[in-house]
């Protein structure tokens, strides 16, 4: 590369080797922040006319020219892909005097690619960050469609992998809401602590430039600015958060995923998962596999594997900013994309799941997933919960031995074990009564679940 591409150069007598010139940019890493970069400069133009270093005409005809280049990277983000120069920010700078010429150069005054590099990495994440919460919200509207579908849809809970009480498939579909609203509020949450600026931290000690940086801050659509730049231009814990958000909500895909894989599994066959997102076999005819849940479970796998790479590259740096950081966009994009990819599938699999309404409701009734509520019908009559916990466990022994369901054992049977037993037993074993016994907030009962389904609406609709 021609040393006058390089925005330094002037204390080197040699040209760099090329190996090392590969190996040093950063360009085809952080092109997607060209339009960061740019409305980080312009901002940063309007400092330097508020200190004098710039004119109005000069500060004029560099946005102008800034905006021309917004408008070249919009209309195709990935023009500068086939540039040699060292990174995104570079770029600009050079498009920059390109088109106006010496002037350009005057840009950098006071600025240090350290604060223009994670300035335009914060812009970028509270850009990303709105999509992410744009997709959370649009996978959990696909589950409360789904929900309100399957609210009388009966099938097993589990503990243990173990058949244990009755919910419905909209109870299952609202657990996995649940989580993603967790996720959301992360997001949320992380976008505070974004919200600061540390364009004028300069390398790592401030600008020498007299600027107002709560003004630049504003300008750029921050809330504040950073307190100390020997921390701001080697701070990277917003990364390390998205990462860390990225993770937890990987990880809440992955489970949705194992579940539905379980569902799907020719065992169980509580659901069938639609042709657009299964795949075959090679070799056997008759397979239709599970694969966009199973890559969603390996891609949680290399989400973690970011999170990790990100927490290891930082381990240890000394202040302030060094070149390991770097690392950070590839790390980065790479786990935000699979995110973003993953929450796009997930809405596809659940709108285009078959649930077999039939499998799922007898197989809840097998497994005596109703005991508890036996439990609870002694207990009602006044014996001891761990008295009714053990009578029941032997009368659940009965059954198995004799291969039928609770509600199959005749009245005389139940008396063996307590005379409290009575006809109106068989009213509590019902699998429907289970479901709406359990009436109190967050229970599985179709008033609580309805009752969830139009409060996560509401939530949905109004932000
Ligand atoms: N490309 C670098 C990065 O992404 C920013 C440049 C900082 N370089 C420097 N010599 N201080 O971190």
């Amino acid at each position: 590369m021609n040393q006058n591409k390089k925005l330094w150069g002037g204390r080197f007598y040699q040209k760099t080797h090329p190996l090392f010139e590969k190996f040093n940019n950063s360009l085809q890493e952080d092109y997607f922040l060209a339009k960061y970069d740019i409305l980080g400069s312009i901002a940063w133009s309007k400092s330097l006319l508020e200190c004098n270093i710039l004119t109005g005409d000069e500060q004029h005809k560099i946005e102008y020219a800034l905006k021309k280049i917004l408008k070249i990277v919009d209309r195709n983000p990935i023009i500068m892909l086939d540039s040699t120069v060292e990174d995104i920010h570079s770029w600009v700078e050079l498009k920059l005097i390109n088109l106006v010429g010496h002037l350009g150069k005057k840009l950098h005054t006071g600025r240090s690619r350290n604060d223009q590099v994670t300035t335009s990495l914060k812009l970028w994440c509270k850009y990303i960050i709105n999509e992410l919460i744009f997709y959370l919200k649009k996978l959990q509207y696909t589950l409360i469609l789904q929900a309100e579908i399957s609210s009388a849809y009966i099938m097993p809970g589990y503990t243990h992998l173990q058949r244990a009480q009755p919910i419905t498939f909209a109870y299952w579909c609202l657990a996995y809401i649940e989580m993603l609203q967790r996720d959301e509020n992360r997001l949320k949450d992380a976008l505070l602590r974004l919200n600061i600026s540390p364009l004028g931290s300069g390398a790592l000690s401030g600008t020498f430039c007299n600027i107002n940086r709560d003004r630049l801050a504003l300008n750029m659509g921050f809330y504040s600015s950073t307190q100390n730049s020997l921390d701001a231009v080697s701070d990277r814990d917003y990364v390390l958060e998205l990462l860390s958000i990225s993770s937890i909500s990987m990880m809440h895909l992955s489970r949705l995923s194992e579940d539905l894989i379980f569902f799907n599994s020719g065992e169980v066959n509580f659901i069938e998962l639609s042709d657009y997102v299964t795949s075959g076999s090679s070799l056997m005819p008759q397979k239709k596999n599970p694969d966009a849940l199973e890559l969603i479970r390996g891609k949680t796998g290399t989400v973690y594997g970011c999170l990790m790479s990100m927490l290891v590259v930082l381990k240890g740096l000394p202040l302030s900013y060094n070149k390991d950081m770097q690392e950070d966009k590839k790390i980065l994009f790479s786990a935000i994309d699979n995110w973003i990819m993953c929450l796009k599938m997930t809405s596809l699999v659940i709108k285009t799941i078959k649930i077999n309404q039939d499998v799922c409701l007898t197989s809840a009734k097998k497994g005596y997933a109703n005991s508890t509520e036996l439990t609870e019908y002694l207990v009602n009559k006044g014996v001891t919960f761990r008295e009714a916990h053990f009578i029941v466990g032997k009368i659940v022994l009965e059954a198995i031995k004799k291969k039928c369901t609770l509600e199959d054992l005749s009245l005389n049977c139940f008396k063996k074990y307590h005379q409290a037993f009575q006809n109106d037993l068989y009213k509590k074993l019902n699998i429907f009564m289970c479901i709406n016994s359990k009436n109190s907030t967050g229970g599985v009962s179709s008033h609580q679940v309805l009752n969830r389904i139009l409060q996560v609406k509401r939530n949905l609709y109004s932000n």
